[in-house]
């Protein structure tokens, strides 16, 4: 009935809502074309009704410009993704359902690797919500903190650049790690070419070298695959725990997971 709100309307302009601040807090200074793709969504009432009919955690913008992505081949922009909505709104939700946003950074490692780095040798990593693994490859990847440089064990891994600020204890040398284990609600497969183009649909364009770094960091783990498994870090962190080697400091640790 015309002038009556319902609830489709509510949740469609509480999206709008959270499409905005994604542009405005999130995406502006990273990604100017999601920055501006987030505010063309919230304007849009065919496209926010479209999110609003998805679960509330199917609704996040990184997941639906990702699922584009997927789908498209390319980066969505605001006509693309009108398109596809009015063309294959089943296989875009199908895509949304099934797929989460896991991003694997692997840059984080550099931030982590001087606290590793102070504890005592060798390390049994235990990594909660690792994806597809790549961030527990420290031992991997060549470090660079501002000049500081550090070689890791494969040299077609990607150099981590990092700026320190302050007195970091930046390390001697990379940790020798013993033993390493990942946990995953949906562990990404660095073998699949479903999975990594995924990881690649998670990257936002404008973001430098992400897209880069990301593909030599999945063809270093492919030399040699980390084991992620299956299961939730609420419950199943202690049993993988226990199958670490007694001999090396245990570490359990998580990086964009827990907010
Ligand atoms: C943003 S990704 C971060 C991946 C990686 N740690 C990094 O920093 O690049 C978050 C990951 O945590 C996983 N995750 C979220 N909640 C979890 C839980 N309760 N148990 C296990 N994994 C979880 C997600 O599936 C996803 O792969």
């Amino acid at each position: 009935m015309p002038g009556v709100a319902v609830a489709g309307d509510d949740a469609a302009t509480a999206v709008a809502h959270v499409y905005r601040v994604f542009a405005r807090h999130e995406a502006r200074g990273r990604s100017a074309a999601y920055a501006s793709l987030a505010e063309s969504v919230a304007a849009d009432a065919v496209l926010t009704r479209f999110v609003a009919s998805l679960p509330r955690a199917k609704r996040q913008p990184q997941l639906l410009f990702a699922a584009a992505r997927y789908l498209l081949g390319a980066p969505p922009g605001i006509r693309s993704l009108r398109e596809l909505v009015s063309r294959s709104e089943a296989e875009l939700t199908r895509v949304m359902l099934t797929r989460r946003t896991q991003t694997n950074e692997p840059a984080r490692c550099a931030v982590l690797l001087p606290a590793l780095a102070q504890l005592p040798q060798p390390l049994a990593l235990v990594e909660a919500g690792s994806s597809a693994g790549l961030t527990m490859l420290f031992d991997r990847y060549s470090y660079d903190y501002g000049g500081y440089r550090l070689a890791g064990s494969d040299p077609d891994a990607p150099v981590l650049r990092c700026e320190p600020r302050g007195p970091v204890p930046l390390p001697p040398r990379i940790p020798e790690i013993a033993w390493r284990a990942g946990l995953d609600l949906n562990p990404l497969d660095v073998t699949s070419d479903e999975d990594v183009r995924w990881l690649s649909c998670l990257v936002w364009p404008g973001e430098g070298d992400r897209a880069q770094r990301l593909a030599a960091a999945v063809a270093s783990a492919r030399r040699d695959p980390p084991a992620v498994y299956r299961g939730d870090m609420l419950t199943d962190l202690p049993a993988l725990a226990t199958r670490a080697p007694a001999d090396a400091t245990l570490v359990v640790y998580h990086s964009s997971v827990l907010w």
